[in-house]
């Protein structure tokens, strides 16, 4: 079998039909191995931020062999199950100390739906069924559910030709250096947001405390947060926190929002928690969600077929093990600003690099327009898919997004190494990904010529 497979080849139904997808056939460590025997890095934990233990845990695959030789499948509706018990017990004792109550689901896009019912149902139980309204930053990635889809305002990249499905949902420029550094244009927004839709038909504001894809590793000045707390105490609405790739360690502390000036009311975490070992995430609420719930009608009825199942719940128990035994979380907080400072110095001069983010084990580069050192790429170089396929030659995995055509963002790389990387693999990313940057640079150098200066970003 060859190891990239195009779309004439299968009977699979591929993402991007002009893409040929590689084929892996197992991993070990940081390391991933196709079928034709190429050996590549994975500065991506997995592609998409998942697998922050590596691959080949035995820990994790024997508890989930035994979970699978005990029971690993019945439906929640009708029983609970230990690892249930226990791995919820853990997260509001280790995890999430602020929070009280834990909702499994399979994925990401289930926790955030999850979320946006929860706060809904918060508010209809105390007599406030008028607030439905979800405000969220416009640069964002919630999932690919209809529900999650319309917490991002990204219009052109992610939401057509699907708008006409998208609930109604309201959305501010995100607080960047680039537009605003201090934060106060997107209060100002949430307050228009707020006068127009009027406070009392607002539920939630829902965001990425640590921006993940949209913006890797970025997260709004403390001016930000400090404003936004004030008006969710003023306007009564819950401040949702989507950690699905920020929680769980990623960014050197369980939780992001531990990081910063406000407490979400609800948080949801999923990609470490299974780490890629089973599908897994999570929404957790502070005691007053739960209570409201609790006082009133006694039940929030939303349920899929795996939620809280025997073998995913192991799994994560198993994971929060090795997460805990090996003091990883410190690992990627105290690793994680010399990876930063590293990356950076391999990426200076660089003329296509602008800003270059961190966050523990999350990182971010923007790419930038040569020609002014500032403004977004053409859309049309496709600058990003170029870093992608170009680092795979190099034998390395990092994952590149662009959000050019929404205005808020161009290119932009995303580094997020497994938490049990070594130093010398970590220094090895870095090194591949240098090489990689400056290949592309090469080439969009090349193509862009003598092509005018592009037009300013967001322009
Ligand atoms: C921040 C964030 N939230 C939610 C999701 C959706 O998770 P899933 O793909 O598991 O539904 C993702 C997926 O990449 C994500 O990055």
């Amino acid at each position: 079998m060859t190891s990239a497979i195009g779309a004439e080849q299968t009977s699979v139904f591929p993402r991007f039909l002009d893409l040929a997808y590689p084929s892996i056939e197992r991993g070990e460590g940081v390391w991933l191995f196709t079928a034709d025997g190429r050996k590549i890095l994975d500065a991506c934990s997995g592609g998409a931020m998942v697998s922050c233990l590596g691959y080949g845990v035995q820990d994790v695959i024997e508890a989930a062999a035994s979970q699978a030789n005990a029971i690993a499948y019945y439906y929640n509706h009708h029983f609970t199950n230990r690892p249930q018990e226990q791995l919820a017990e853990r997260l509001v004792n280790v995890v999430a100390p602020e929070m009280a109550r834990v909702k499994f689901t399979s994925g990401g896009s289930e926790a955030n739906e999850a979320a946006i019912r929860l706060a809904r149902a918060y508010h209809v139980e105390r007599g406030q069924p008028q607030r439905w309204r979800v405000i969220s930053p416009a640069q964002a990635y919630h999932g690919s559910t209809f529900g999650t889809l319309a917490l991002s305002g990204r219009r052109h990249s992610l939401q057509q030709p699907y708008e006409d499905y998208l609930p109604e949902s309201f959305h501010l420029s995100p607080a960047t250096p680039r537009f605003d550094p201090t934060g106060e244009t997107a209060l100002g927004e949430l307050d228009r947001i707020v006068e127009k839709v009027g406070a009392d038909s607002i539920s939630a504001f829902f965001c990425e405390p640590v921006s993940a894809a949209a913006l890797p590793a970025y997260s709004p000045p403390p001016g930000f947060w400090e404003g936004l707390k004030k008006r969710a105490q003023r306007h009564g609405f819950l401040i949702c926190f989507d950690e699905i790739v920020s929680g769980m360690g990623r960014v050197g502390s369980w939780l992001a929002a531990h990081e910063l000036p406000i407490e979400p009311d609800i948080v949801t975490i999923g990609k470490g928690l299974g780490a890629g070992y089973a599908p897994l995430a999570a929404v957790l609420c502070r005691e007053h969600v739960f209570d409201a719930i609790a006082q009133g009608s006694r039940e929030f009825d939303l349920g899929h077929t795996w939620d809280g199942a025997p073998l995913p719940c192991a799994v994560g128990l198993a994971v929060l093990d090795v997460i805990q035994r090996r003091g990883l979380v410190d690992r990627v907080r105290e690793r994680g600003p010399r990876l930063l400072d590293e990356l950076r110095a391999a990426l200076k001069g660089s003329s296509i690099v602008g800003e270059v983010r961190g966050r523990g084990f999350l990182l971010g580069v923007e790419l930038v327009d040569p020609r002014d050192g500032s403004s977004f790429l053409p859309r049309e170089l496709d600058a990003a898919s170029r870093v992608d396929d170009t680092a795979f030659d190099l034998g390395l995995l990092v994952s590149s997004t662009q959000s050019t055509p929404d205005g808020y963002a161009g290119d932009e790389v995303l580094i997020a190494p497994a938490y049990t990387s070594s130093d010398a693999e970590l220094g090895l990313m870095v090194e591949r990904f240098a090489a990689t940057i400056a290949s592309v640079e090469r080439t969009v150098i090349h193509e862009l010529g003598r092509q005018p200066v592009a037009a300013a970003p967001g322009a």
